[in-house]
């Protein structure tokens, strides 16, 4: 009871202290922890000369969001649905707003997260939020990527996180906890215990266990900038600090700074990216969390300077956020590896995992459909590996393009001795015809003929997609990754 006390005492010490002063978080009074020359750039909140009672003027009330989203649910019912995932500590509903062609359904396709106001005084992100749902709504089928994303991702919204912190025009909840430093820490866990933690966190933690996203991005205010992970490092000094998908992060985070209006010329971020914790580092942040623990690839936003700009501001940020929000979400299913693992005996779909060589983080397929979604940076070669527990491992070498890539695995079941090597590499059709022949094979047994014609299928690969490599960059806009026939 004493350890809860004083832990409850010092999360409030601590967001008390960190309330007046950074967009992600500060450290300037965090003990020591970073850089105390560091200058706090976002300091200009405490002195909001332009500031009156009325800064909230023309935004929505959390009452008016309310109603907003359910007047989204009614007019764009074909292809949305909503849902709570949870209610803040005075109780108001935390509203998610799933956008797909099927939703609510489960589908062999990528989830994606936005997460607006986690941060009661960084209300940017909920508006846009709102227009991005509405945008998508009313260009389903006249805007190819709006159709991309309804048709191919699983998109769920959640405007606001933090709607007591709103309502307060403050950063923490109604106890006054910032939520970006209320989730489990890599280094430094208060505690593991779900029940800890604020409802809003524990509704996020929750929500993680029900929907397997491939990525998520937080939407904050404070600053220019798409921050990545690691957030926090281990000695608590402000270094670069990157995680095993440091590539995967700067090119996604890539994605929304180039497709921003002005963010990727900051001057301050060379190209509009930066590692969090050579930033400065926080802990207990939503980002890494997401990372370590749902294998979700989160990008923490901060999509304008000004925390709390006037409202008649809002549609010119939505002009220069649309594109980044939505080729973001688009970028899931525009590149990367994707497949389904199968098992060799019936063709059931195994709950298996994903592993690339040399990057020491694991992204596990769907539950029943056993879909995965591997982002991985273009223009690499990889070696992607197939586990499940009591089949055996199977992985191949891909070279990953500009474009999404297919790769299914079929596993085989430890036991059994029969079956061999079976892959399903190639994007290109030689590959995909070959796999029934395979099969075919390999029952039969003929186990030295079976391995002459995966050196031979393999070569024609090689010389097919190396004639294709051009051609597919220049086609990148409008590549889907395509379904090849099941095995
Ligand atoms: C802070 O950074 C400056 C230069 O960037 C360095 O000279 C100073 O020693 C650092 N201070 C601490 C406490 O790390
Ligand atoms: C981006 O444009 C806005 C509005 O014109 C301006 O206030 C801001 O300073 C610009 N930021 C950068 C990094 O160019
Ligand atoms: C991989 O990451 C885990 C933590 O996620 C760590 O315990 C392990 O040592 C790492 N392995 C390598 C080879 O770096
Ligand atoms: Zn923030």
């Amino acid at each position: 009871m004493e350890l809860l006390f004083s832990l409850l005492f010092l999360s409030l010490c601590f967001s008390w202290f960190l309330q007046p002063t950074f967009a992600r978080g500060g450290q300037q009074h965090t003990s020591g922890f970073g850089n105390s020359s560091y200058n706090a750039r976002h300091l200009f909140e405490e002195s909001r000369p332009h500031f009156s009672n009325d800064f909230a003027q023309g935004y929505m009330t959390n009452s008016d969001l309310d109603k907003a989203i359910k007047a989204f649910a009614q007019r764009c019912s074909n292809i949305s649905r909503i849902y709570s995932i949870g209610t803040s500590v005075k109780g108001v509903p935390l509203w998610v707003i799933e956008i797909s062609d099927k939703p609510g359904e489960e589908e062999a396709e990528p989830a994606f997260k936005y997460i607006g106001n986690v941060h009661g005084d960084e209300p940017v992100g909920r508006e846009l939020l709102l227009f991005l749902a509405n945008w998508i709504c009313d260009n389903h089928l006249k805007d190819p990527l709006a159709t991309l994303i309804v048709e191919n991702v699983h998109l769920h919204i959640l405007p606001t996180m933090n709607p007591d912190g709103f309502s307060l025009r403050r950063r923490g909840n109604a106890n006054n906890v910032d939520l970006n430093r209320d989730f489990p820490d890599q280094f430094f866990p208060l505690s593991d215990d779900v029940n800890m933690r604020q409802p809003e966190t524990r509704a996020i933690i929750n929500w993680l266990r029900d929907i397997h996203f491939t990525a998520s991005a937080s939407l904050h205010g404070g600053a220019l900038v798409a921050n990545y992970p690691w957030d926090g490092t281990r000695d608590k000094r402000t270094n670069y600090f990157g995680c095993p998908d440091d590539e995967t992060f700067r090119f996604m985070a890539s994605i929304y700074s180039r497709s921003h209006y002005n963010m990727s010329l900051s001057k301050e971020f060379q190209g509009g990216i930066t590692n969090g914790a050579s930033w400065y580092p926080i802990y207990g942040g939503m980002q890494d969390w997401n990372y370590i623990h749902g294998g979700c690839f989160e990008l923490t936003l901060e999509i304008s300077d000004n925390k709390w700009p006037t409202a008649n501001e809002l549609p010119t940020l939505w002009e220069y956020n649309k594109m980044s929000m939505l080729n973001l979400v688009a970028n899931l299913v525009k590149t990367g590896v994707h497949g389904r693992i199968f098992s060799s005996d019936g063709g059931r779909p195994l709950p298996g995992s994903i592993t690339v060589k040399g990057i020491n983080q694991s992204v596990k397929a769907s539950r029943t459909l056993a879909d995965y979604h591997r982002l991985l940076a273009p223009r690499g070669r990889y070696e992607v590996m197939a586990t499940m527990p009591g089949y055996k491992s199977r992985s191949t070498f891909i070279w990953l393009e500009e474009a999404a890539m297919t790769l299914d695995f079929v596993l085989d079941p430890e036991v059994t001795h029969k079956g061999s090597l079976l892959r399903s590499g190639c994007e290109c059709d030689c590959g995909n015809k070959s796999r029934l022949e395979f099969v075919g094979f390999l029952w039969g047994g003929h186990l030295e003929v079976c391995f002459i014609l995966i050196v031979v299928v393999g070569f024609l690969c090689f010389l097919f997609q190396r004639r294709m490599k051009s051609n597919f960059s220049k086609h990148r806009q409008v590549v889907v990754p395509k379904r090849p026939v099941g095995v």
